[in-house]
């Protein structure tokens, strides 16, 4: 079978791989009508390196450059900053709780650097397309077969939100119907001059319902549906699903795209499968082939 194929891919680590197989068997089983998604964006939607291995950017060096271009001393402070506060993020011996202060810290002083540089919705649109933030090989047709098949999708991102749409529109063609995008959005004034961003503050450590409201849309879409396909690139990432509701399988696939030996252990305790140093869609793409068979 083409699943047991990739389960075995070089590519692949699993510490139960038994526990893993019975997960998609269920969620198989169960078909579409219980299937939710929840992706991170920034390095597990989007590419972390180019086939060349240089890196890509995230939402927030997208930011960082559009800044740069009036103003080049607040990008390099941004840039300064995202140096000391990236070791608090990865830090492998320091607690979530220790770390949560710093990434408030860093997220508050980022937003205030795009309000001081007074960004405009135009510059933001610009130099999106013009910057290196790839979706990753096959995305799209992954993104396209969770929108065909009529299935929610939360797009959960601590980057910022209008990059995200803009990546959207530029490399999709538009923003899949049931894909919702819960980040940071850049709240503009009546000249579309940034002047703050929404509120609460999404950051790696709480990107989960703590920072949603029952009101929102997506909530009705996702009513009776228990399992979670979850993909992520950060430990923080493996927590997006806490908080659903009657939470049946949840299947948690992370992209590990650095620092292997070191971070290896602790991303197989939090995910369930970890794909390591691959820039593609591929394998969450024929495991959800698999998942949809017989209900597609
Ligand atoms: P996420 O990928 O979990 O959604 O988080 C967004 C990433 O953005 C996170 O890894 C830290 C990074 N970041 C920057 O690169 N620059 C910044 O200014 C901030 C606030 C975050």
């Amino acid at each position: 079978m083409k699943i047991m194929n990739i389960l075995k891919s070089p590519h692949i680590r699993m510490e139960n791989p038994e526990v893993v197989w019975k997960k998609i068997q269920k969620m198989h089983e169960d078909g579409a009508d219980k299937l939710m998604f929840i992706s991170d964006f920034d390095c597990t939607l989007s590419k972390y390196k180019d086939s060349e291995g240089n890196r890509c950017n995230t939402t927030h060096a997208v930011i960082e450059g559009a800044m740069s271009v009036r103003h080049p001393e607040l990008a390099d402070k941004a840039a300064e900053m995202d140096k000391k506060y990236v070791q608090f993020e990865y830090c492998p011996i320091m607690t979530v709780e220790e770390k949560i202060p710093y990434m408030v810290e860093w997220w508050e002083n980022s937003h205030n650097f795009a309000v001081q540089a007074k960004l405009t919705r135009q510059e933001v649109a610009e130099y999106v397309a013009k910057s290196r933030v790839y979706l990753r090989d096959l995305a799209k047709i992954y993104l396209k077969k969770i929108e065909e098949n009529g299935l929610p999708h939360i797009v959960f991102s601590a980057g910022v939100g209008d990059i995200i749409e803009n990546v959207f529109k530029n490399q999709v063609g538009y923003i899949p119907k049931g894909l919702h995008i819960i980040s940071n959005m850049m709240v503009y004034d009546e000249n579309n001059t940034c002047n703050g961003f929404t509120e609460p503050l999404i950051h790696t450590f709480n990107k989960n319902s703590t920072v949603l409201n029952n009101d929102m849309l997506f909530y009705e879409e996702i009513k009776g549906r228990k399992n979670v396909f979850l993909l992520g690139d950060s430990l923080g990432d493996s927590h997006m699903d806490l908080g659903v509701k009657d939470e049946g399988v949840a299947l948690k696939i992370g992209f590990l795209n650095f620092n292997f030996d070191t971070l290896m252990d602790k991303y197989m305790e939090h995910y369930d499968i970890v794909i390591l140093d691959d820039q593609t869609m591929a394998i969450p793409l024929e495991i959800l082939d698999y998942i949809l068979e017989k209900s597609s």
